[in-house]
């Protein structure tokens, strides 16, 4: 029989300023190697008990219940649609990117009737065309909103659709993958019934768990459906009962990254949310100055945008691919190309959680300066950085 060899892994460290997954906290990665034990212990329920009340406060939250699912980001969108609604249920869906689309899409695979309030992409959501659409509907169950537009590096206001959800009855959804821990969510004060995020973005932690946060509204809805989801692994009715009192087995989970979790939430709380938005917002401010100050377009309405992702426009005759192979290749940095319509014409650029720093920007900044003018685009060399030097500077 032939006998294969494999490499050890050996893969290059990365300055990760792609949209996801972002640089993992050294205490994190440290954290993972905490010894496995079985999730029925009563010594691993601090764990689970810990990331509830974390994200609790990350969440700003004492209504709802918060717990952790054991899959991605997408997964957290799904299980909310997929336990929410039942096949036929009218779910409204504000539309102005590629994670809504996906979100249209997953309601309309689980049977529901969505309609979708289509907007400009780049731009926030018009609460008007929400409204106009919600007039429309007899029954709504559903209104759901992405909170970080990640495709378009858009932060949508919340508050409004929130309103016009209860008025019209529903529950309100939104997914924030890209928000939590690095932008305000107000769960109670905003009405939200079920949100959910990813471990990969600003909570510094790697891939593969999606925290939630579930209403007394939305768990009630769970509750009184006329027949269960038609996912097992996604019933969140199911799988509060094991993060509820009773510890119910429902699933396996992914102790390592749940230990990740745990100390990713520690971390953010250490830092405090305002200060923490803070440095995110400061850090966006100062890579747009640099950006600009090169002669490059951020594309997001200037009202709206958001700190995590800044999406630029591609010069004319820069190959977009090239530049980003370069950036990897020689100084090590990742950045994201543009999804869905936007495919070929952005780069998005992603400061989250650690990778939120001055020196990743710097870097970021010195090398277009050098990549740039070699590939056919001009860009005065050391105007990016000063501008976003100056900007850090500036208090
Ligand atoms: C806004 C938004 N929603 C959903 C997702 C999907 O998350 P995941 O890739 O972790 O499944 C992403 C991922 O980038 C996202 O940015």
């Amino acid at each position: 029989m032939a006998r294969h060899e494999y490499p050890e892994l050996n893969l290059p460290a990365r300055v990760l300023l792609s949209t996801g997954p972002t640089n993992v906290h050294p205490r994190v990665y440290k954290a993972m190697q905490t010894p496995v034990i079985g999730y029925a212990e009563a010594a691993f329920f601090p764990v689970i008990d810990g990331i509830s009340s974390m994200l609790a406060e990350v969440f700003q939250t004492r209504e709802s219940r918060t717990m952790a699912l054991s899959a991605t980001g997408s997964a957290g969108v799904e299980a909310g649609l997929a336990s929410l609604l039942e096949p036929g249920d009218t779910a409204v869906i504000g539309s102005y990117g590629f994670f809504c689309e996906r979100m249209a899409e997953t309601a309309r695979r689980l049977g529901a009737n969505v309609v979708t309030v289509k907007g400009e992409w780049a731009r926030p959501l018009d609460p008007q065309a929400l409204a106009d659409e919600l007039k429309k509907h007899k029954s709504v169950k559903l209104v759901a909103m992405v909170h970080a537009e990640t495709s378009t590096g858009i932060s949508q206001p919340l508050e409004d659709a929130s309103r016009m959800a209860k008025e019209h009855d529903a529950l309100f959804l939104v997914d924030a993958v890209t928000s939590l821990g690095g932008s305000e969510i107000a769960v109670d004060r905003w009405g939200i019934d079920y949100i959910s995020s990813g471990s990969q973005k600003c909570l510094s932690c790697p891939p593969g768990l999606a925290p939630l946060a579930l209403s007394p509204k939305a768990l009630n809805a769970m509750n009184g459906r006329s027949s269960p989801p038609a996912t097992f692994y996604m019933d969140l009715s199911l799988i509060a009962n094991y993060w509820g009192g009773d510890r119910a087995y429902h699933h396996t989970p992914p102790t390592s990254s749940l230990y990740a979790l745990y100390e990713g939430l520690r971390i953010v709380l250490e830092e405090g949310l305002e200060p923490r938005f803070a440095r995110h917002r400061r850090n966006a401010a100062a890579l747009r100055a640099g950006l600009e100050a090169l002669g490059l377009t951020v594309i997001s309405h200037k009202d709206h945008r958001l700190p995590q992702i800044t999406p630029v426009a591609i010069p004319d005759g820069v190959d977009d691919a090239r530049v980003r192979a370069r950036l990897a290749a020689d100084y090590g940095i990742e950045i994201s190309r543009g999804l869905g319509q936007f495919a070929g014409k952005i780069w998005r650029i992603g400061l989250m959680g650690e990778a939120s720093a001055a020196g990743n920007l710097l870097l970021f900044l010195s090398a277009l300066e050098e990549i740039l003018p070699q590939e056919g685009f001009e860009a005065p060399a050391g105007a990016g950085v000063a501008a976003a030097s100056k900007a850090l500077a500036t208090p």
